[in-house]
Formats: structure tokens, sequence, C-alpha cells
């Protein structure tokens, strides 16, 4: 959550920070603000020809953009800059980011939250500094500002200032007596270093530099430094440098409406990508596990902790793991699993999965899980994030940044990836050679149902009107319906419930009316008469029914309302088809209504906070 951008070098760095906090806008979106140097001057001098201006907008980054339009920073002095989802404060002009101290001589920016803020602001407060906003993170401005002045030099004031902190923080920051400079640190929240040629960039995210930054340095917990246009310097280890190979493209919407639409598109060639390499006739090889093998070999149950879509893909998870490896599989909530008591559980293995790899709740209980020994995997879609370090070993997604708010192809990309854990480990699984084969066909018949896009469109024009939906399926289109209610929760802001179809006439079925649709997930599975019958059971009661269903089915068009055909697959790949219906009509229905849907009201892409 919040994106940090800046910029050092020979460019106008309020064009260079204002194009990264672009990139950067899915981590928050609701206000933002820049710190740069300008000739034609501002609030307050910083003892040179140049002057530091602070700009800050409430709402979405196009308010700022209108506000520094006709602005420009002096090339060789450092610009910073913050994307914002509001934590401390309400998300307003005085809160958004960069705060400075009193004198306007120190100016930061920080994602992360400050754990022991109230206590620092109490003391800081008792010393006479003066607060301007209501958040944690002004603490830290003017705890610089008061060890500052004791006279320290500025990296010694910043070591001294985090040995202070309790929380989670990402900083950049500019000290006006080294206007050349930007000062960073993290711990707990993401920050990345770009190199270019006599220039130098610091983000959240190593998307926001793609096809500006050469090199790449992806900062270690606990590690601080500073950047200026002839040099950097990272302490207290050396930093690793690495090349960054990402192009501008994917940080890009191609010419489409929205990223969530590419990323929907995009779904064959990550589904591809997640299998390349790691699907032969030989069988299936996951490199990123090598190293744990024997442990691997060893382990008789497995647990599944992730957050929000990546939950859901947990939960068909298990039914992969238990079906295919004959693995008894259970899947938590990370929110939840964090703070519970768990009973020793001898030869489990736990895998973590999550896009961002820096979801906080999924972090603290991985966390926890390694203090008790435990074997620990990682399902990642970023590289070098958080949790693909902390993990024992680990699977990535390779699918590319996921910009949208709302999650797809890194969804689609972790159940095929669990698919090939589940075959790699059910070494005694007689149908593995089948399984293997469908799941490299599922890319083209991925690309059948985005053939009927249009489609999607016009059913979701249909029941534009309607304010609450259900899903129900069995088996693994279960949680299937469960994160087909999530997408359109997320986008649309109706409200949707998912249902296993034998619990619908537990209490749900109390719900259905005309003016309640449901969608049915009836794949020709070893379910489908029983969902038949429950569609029957919506239709006695006037409900309207939206089915997917499996090509060729004529049965179905006789009980549902509308059909959606999806290809035919084998049972435990169906989510990797149905899923995508699901996200198309969830799109479509959120487009028609109006909303951003890439920046949902209330949402941001990566969770780093509880
Ligand atoms: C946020 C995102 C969701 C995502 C969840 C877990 O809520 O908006 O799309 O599923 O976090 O994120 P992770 O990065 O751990 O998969």
């Amino acid at each position: 959550m919040c994106g940090i951008a800046g910029y050092v070098g020979k460019k106008d760095g309020l064009v260079v920070v204002m194009n990264c906090l672009k990139r950067l806008e899915y981590r928050g979106y609701d206000s933002a603000g820049v710190l740069f140097f300008s000739a034609k001057g501002g609030s307050a001098s910083n003892g040179q020809n140049d002057q530091a201006e602070l700009k800050k907008s409430p709402g979405k980054l196009t308010n700022l953009e209108k506000k520094v339009k006709n602005s420009c920073a002096t090339p060789l002095l450092a610009s910073i800059g913050h994307t914002r989802w509001a934590t401390h404060g309400t998300p307003n002009e005085t809160n958004a980011h960069p705060h400075a101290d009193c004198h306007q001589k120190i100016f930061l920016v920080h994602n992360g939250i400050i754990e022991n803020y109230r206590e620092l602001k109490e003391q800081l407060e008792k010393r006479g500094h003066k607060f301007k906003s209501q958040t944690d993170t002004e603490t830290v401005v003017h705890l610089l500002e008061d060890n500052y002045d004791k006279g320290a030099t500025f990296e010694k004031t910043l070591d001294l200032t985090l040995k202070k902190i309790v929380g989670a923080y990402a900083f950049g920051i500019i000290n006006q007596d080294e206007p050349q400079k930007i000062y960073f640190a993290r711990l707990g929240s993401p920050l990345v270093l770009g190199i270019g040629t006599k220039e130098y960039f610091l983000a959240s995210d190593q998307a926001a530099l793609a096809g500006m930054a050469k090199k790449i340095i992806y900062l270690k917990e606990g590690q601080r430094g500073w950047i200026s246009p002839t040099g950097f310097k990272v302490w207290p280890n050396k930093p690793i440098i690495e090349r960054l190979d990402l192009n501008t493209e994917v940080a890009q919407k191609s010419g489409l409406e929205h990223f969530m639409l590419k990323e929907i598109f995009e779904q064959p060639e990550t589904i591809k990508n997640a299998l390349r390499g790691r699907l032969s006739t030989n069988g299936v090889k996951l490199g990123g596990l090598e190293s744990v093998s024997k442990k691997l070999s060893k382990i008789k149950n497995l647990e599944i902790i992730a957050c929000g879509t990546s939950y859901n893909a947990g939960l068909i998870g298990k039914l992969l793991f238990e079906e295919i490896s004959d693995i008894p599989t259970s899947v938590s909530l990370a929110s939840e699993h964090r703070y519970q008591q768990i009973a020793h559980r001898p030869d489990t293995g736990y895998i973590f999965i999550s896009q961002s790899g820096e979801t906080a709740d999924t972090l603290a209980a991985l966390k926890k899980i390694k203090t008790q020994g435990y074997l620990t995997l990682g399902l990642v879609n970023v590289v070098g994030s958080a949790i693909a370090r902390e993990t024992q070993a680990g699977i990535y997604n390779h699918a590319g940044p996921e910009i949208s708010v709302a999650s797809t192809k890194a969804f689609t990309s972790q159940l095929t990836i669990l698919a090939l854990m589940a075959l790699c480990l059910g070494t005694k699984n007689k149908n593995k050679k089948e399984l293997a084969r469908e799941l490299t066909l599922i890319p083209n018949k991925v690309k059948l149902i985005l053939k009927q896009n249009d489609q999607f469109k016009a059913l979701a024009k249909k029941y534009l009107q309607f304010q609450n939906f259900m899903f129900i399926g069995r088996k693994y289109n279960y949680p299937t319906a469960l994160e087909g209610t999530l997408k359109l929760k997320e986008i649309s802001y109706v409200h949707a419930e998912g249902i296993a179809a034998g619990e619908l006439k537990h209490g749900s079925l109390a719900l259905i009316d005309p003016h309640f649709p449901i969608f049915t997930l009836t794949n020709k599975n070893s379910v489908y008469e029983k969902m038949l019958s429950n569609m029957e059971e919506v239709k006695a009661r006037g409900g309207k029914i939206i089915s997917i269903a499996t090509a060729g089915d004529r049965k179905i068009a006789s009980v549902a309302n509308d059909v959606i055909y999806v290809p035919k697959t084998l049972e435990p790949f169906e989510p990797l088809l149905n899923s995508i219906a699901l996200q198309l009509f969830a799109y479509h229905f959120g487009v028609l209504r109006g909303h951003d849907v890439d920046k949902p009201r209330n949402l941001a892409k990566s969770v780093t906070v509880e």
C-alpha cells in the first residue's frame, strides 16, 4: 500500500517521478504528493538558487498532475513522490505525503505503519515540535529533525532515528542541506533502487522503473542509504546489483481500455509461462523446489496460507493436492492463522500464496511458522519480494506485473502452479499423464472463452440493474464461485455471495426471488446432475439463472435463463476456465456501472498493513 518514487539525475525529476507514480498508483490512490526543487521558487529556500516545492492533492494522481502542470524540477537535484492509501488520517491534502519537519527542511515519504508513533509524537510535542497532520508518518520527519539538531551527519541521524522506530517502513527522504541526495531505508515494506547512466531511482516496485533503469537493487530488510547524481551508498550490508529486464510495455495498457482487461486477455500466455520448462514428457520438474526435495518427500500434510484471491486459489489447491497427490491439505486465511493457537502438526509443509509477495498478514503468518521449524514454500509472482525471500523454497508465477487491483492472471497462474505441484507430489497417481496433457491444452481453451468477450458484455448489460447476486458450485467450482463473487464485489460494488450448492437449501435459498439472480457453475462433471437439481430448486422459486456450462450441453438451456459455454476439460482444471468467464462478466459489469475497475474504491493492490 502506498507507492514511493524518487529520482536524481539529468532529467526533469518531476516528470520522472510523476511517471513512476502513475505506474505505482495501483498501490494506493486516495491522495498524492511530490517534493522537488525548482528555479522558479516556492515555499522554502535551500540556500542556493533553487527552492523546495511541495505539492499535494487529495484524490487520484490526475489531480496532482493538474497542480504541477506548469512546473519543472531543476536537473541534478532530488525529487520524491508518493501515492497514498490512507491508514492514519483521512485522505486529504494535509495528510498526503511528503511530510515536512517544523522548518520545512526535511521532507519524507513513507509506505508502512509506525506502530509506536503515539509515544514518539507525545515526546516530540513536549520538545516543541508542531504537527500538522493526523498521520503516523509525520512523527518520523520530526524525529529526524530532532536528531539532526544534535549536529550529527544525516547518515548518522538516519541510523539513530530508525533505531527508535517500531513498525514497517520504506522511506524516501530529502534534506535541504543536501538537495542532490535522496536518503532511503526499508524494513517490512518494499523498496528498490534503480540504476541508470548517471541517474538513480527509488521505487516501491520494479515495474515503476521499466524502460528507465538498467540495473536494480532489491533492498533487503534493514538496508538504508542514499542516491545522488554521482553515485549511491547502501549500508549496513553490501547490496546486490541485478539487471532489470522489464520493458515499458508491461506497465502499459497496450491500447486496451483497462489494465484489468489487458491482464484477463494475457491469460493464455501467463498460463503458458507458468507451465514453461516445468512440464515435459518426462513429467513435472519444479526447479524452485529442488533444494528441499528430500524434506518434501517426507511431508504427510500440507497447509496453504494466503489472503484474498490467493486464498481462493488455495482452496482449489487443497482439492488438487487431495485428489491428485493424496496429501491431506488444509487452507487458512493468513489474517486468522497468525493469531490462532495452532496444534503441533508433524510432517506438515506450509505453502504461502501471494501475488505481491508482500501482504502483511501472509508475511506475519510465514514468520510465525518459520520459528516453529516447518518447511515453508512460496508461490509468489513478484520476484525478490519479502515472501519469496522468507520462504525456504518456492515457485514463481512468471505472470508479469499485475497492475489492476482485482487479481486475474495471477489467480489462474497460481492455479496452474498448484496443479503442477500436485502432479509433482502425486507420485502414485495413475492419471498423471492424462492430467499433464490436459494442462498443456488449457491456454488454447482460454482463448476460446476470450473470443466470447462481447457475449459477456451483453450479459452484463442485461443484468446491470440487479444489486444482489449469488454464485453456486460444488467441489472445484465452489471456491471458483467464491472467487467469482470477490471479483464482482471488488469492481462493481454490488452484493454477491458464494455458496456451496449443496448448502443452498440450508438457508440461502430463502434469498432467492426474481430480483436475486444466481450464477451456477454447471460443467459436465461428477456433480453435474446434483447441480441441475439445485438449479431446478432455484427455478421453482422464480430465481433467474445464469449458468457456466460445458460446450455441447443441450440440457442446461432448458433450465437456465442464460448460458455461457466453456470448453470441456478435466474436472480439476475447470476453475481455470470458469474463473476467466466470471472475470469477464465482472469486468463488463463494473465498467458499465461507470467504475474505475483498475482502481476500485477503498482498495489497494498490495496490502502491506494489517
Ligand atoms: C489485496 C488485493 C487482492 C489480493 C490480496 C492478496 O486485497 O487487492 O487482489 O488477492 O490483496 O494479495 P497477495 O498479493 O498476497 O496475493
